[in-house]
């Protein structure tokens, strides 16, 4: 493997295309995926005991299940006698699961059932030993589940760190009746490196109206009002800026857009007035209830536009209160494949109108051929075509966006005098703080020896 500090100079922020490269990719399936705290589900997924689902963490399959006693519980998906796939479907409820090759069975991860045991195995097996691998660390957190192969990982509060602060306010909503997760998952392959599209979401805001620009413009012209107002213009009414999210301290996430100003609820509002009373009065109560949340702040941040949980824990839709919130899983798949697994939340207490207008808006941006994704998806395949050829390796690539602002404050003098600070590091929008965190991070990992469950 190559020397990682030759291919990151934290100095000056160059990035090697090694980075991206395959002889990193495995050791980053160990190091990264195998210690880290990863997104597998949401609690609304397994609403009745013995409801599954089958999900990825890294390359590795898992099965996430609420047990017969109603608890989360996750094993990876691998029968104990010759490694066969024990739970070949997406998703469903059973109460054992029957390996396909020999038929051993396994209920609430006991092996209770090995045909023919007596003759094949004259009671030599042990039942009690041969369970399915339980994952060591999973946990929900506000409905979000996620698993961790390393049981020393730190816990999964200090894990997320400054995040929640955000997740809490802007995105669960528990105290307006929290999340639900719309059934099915959009999936589709995008040709590139998971950290490419990963570090994108941390805080990528700076490509947005270069690649996105037709999309916007498509927007302005749009003759349909579930599109047109639903767009991105609010007339300025805010102020936005970029969050590293446990800066120099912990795990790096990162956020982009985050808003402060009254122009997302105007531009709700007028969305929400299309759609009858009953939607408006909701935007209003959401609105009351956040108000009330962030009443000590002199200066509100009312909500975000999207961010990333490292590693790959994509999320967008969360600055408006008629989009639906993505969660978009980026599995690697190789060093240049990334698999994209895409949920739509939606406010359970909402009118219906609302969660449908949610839905429709998320779907038409970020479904796979949806008219966001779809620019990302070719600019992000045409980076892990143009890397690492010998030429392209001897010139690395420019992450110093904003250094020598780095721990300013970037609010504007409207904005001064907050007595309270916003959680992270506030950034202006235009940076590349998280990115650098994120890599910073992950080097850190990469050096260090590997977790020994995965
Ligand atoms: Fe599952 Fe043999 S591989 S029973
Ligand atoms: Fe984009």
């Amino acid at each position: 493997m190559p020397d990682l500090r030759s291919l990151i100079d934290q100095k000056h922020w160059l990035i090697g295309d090694q980075v991206f490269a395959q002889d990193i990719y495995q050791r980053e399936l160990e190091t990264v995926f195998g210690r880290c705290w990863l997104f597998v589900g949401h609690d609304s997924m397994v609403p009745k005991p013995h409801d599954y689902f089958t999900h990825f963490m890294g390359e590795t399959g898992v099965i996430v299940q609420r047990d017969g006693a109603g608890r989360i519980r996750g094993y990876l998906n691998k029968c104990r006698h010759r490694g066969n796939i024990v739970c070949p479907y997406d998703r469903g409820n059973a109460k054992n699961f029957s390996c396909a090759y020999h038929g051993w069975v396994y209920s609430d991860g006991k092996l209770i059932g090995v045909p023919h045991s007596d003759e094949a195995y004259a009671g030599g097996i042990n039942f009690d030993e041969w369970g399915l691998v339980e994952i060591p660390k999973l946990q929900s957190w506000g409905g979000l589940i996620f698993g961790c192969w390393d049981p020393d990982a730190i816990s999964l509060d200090d894990y997320l760190g400054d995040a929640r602060w955000y997740l809490e306010h802007f995105l669960l909503r528990e105290k307006l009746g929290g999340l639900e997760v719309i059934p099915g998952v959009q999936r589709y392959m995008v040709p590139t490196n998971w950290k490419i599209v990963s570090e994108n979401l941390a805080g990528d805001h700076y490509h947005f109206m270069v690649t996105h620009g037709g999309f916007v413009e498509a927007l302005r012209k749009s003759e349909d009002k579930r599109i047109a107002l639903t767009g991105v213009s609010t007339g300025g009414r805010f102020h936005a800026f970029s969050v590293a999210l446990n800066h120099d301290h912990g795990v790096p996430h990162g956020i982009f857009q985050l808003r402060s100003g009254s122009g997302q609820l105007e531009t709700d509002l007028t969305a929400a007035e299309e759609l009858g009373p009953e939607a408006v009065a909701w935007v209003h109560e959401r609105q009351r209830v956040l108000e009330e949340e962030l009443k000590d702040f002199k200066h509100k941040p009312y909500s975000f536009q999207g961010g990333n949980i490292f590693p790959n824990l994509g999320l967008t839709g969360v600055g408006s209160a008629l989009y639906g919130k993505a969660f978009m899983l980026h599995h690697p798949r190789g060093a240049d494949r990334t698999e994209v697994w895409t949920w739509c939340a939606v406010e359970k207490n909402a009118p219906a109108a609302v969660k449908e207008r949610a839905r429709f808006v998320l779907m038409q941006r970020f479904a796979a051929t949806g008219m966001v994704v779809s620019d990302d998806s070719a600019i992000f395949e045409r980076i892990a075509e143009n890397l690492n050829t010998p030429p392209s390796r001897q010139w690395p690539m420019h992450y110093a966006m904003a250094m020598a602002q780095e721990g300013e404050d970037p609010r504007p003098a409207a904005l001064a005098g907050e007595p309270q600070r916003w959680p992270g590091l506030l950034t202006q929008t235009f940076q590349e703080t998280a990115q650098r965190d994120f890599y910073r991070y992950w080097s850190e990992l990469m050096n260090t020896n590997p977790a020994p469950a995965n």
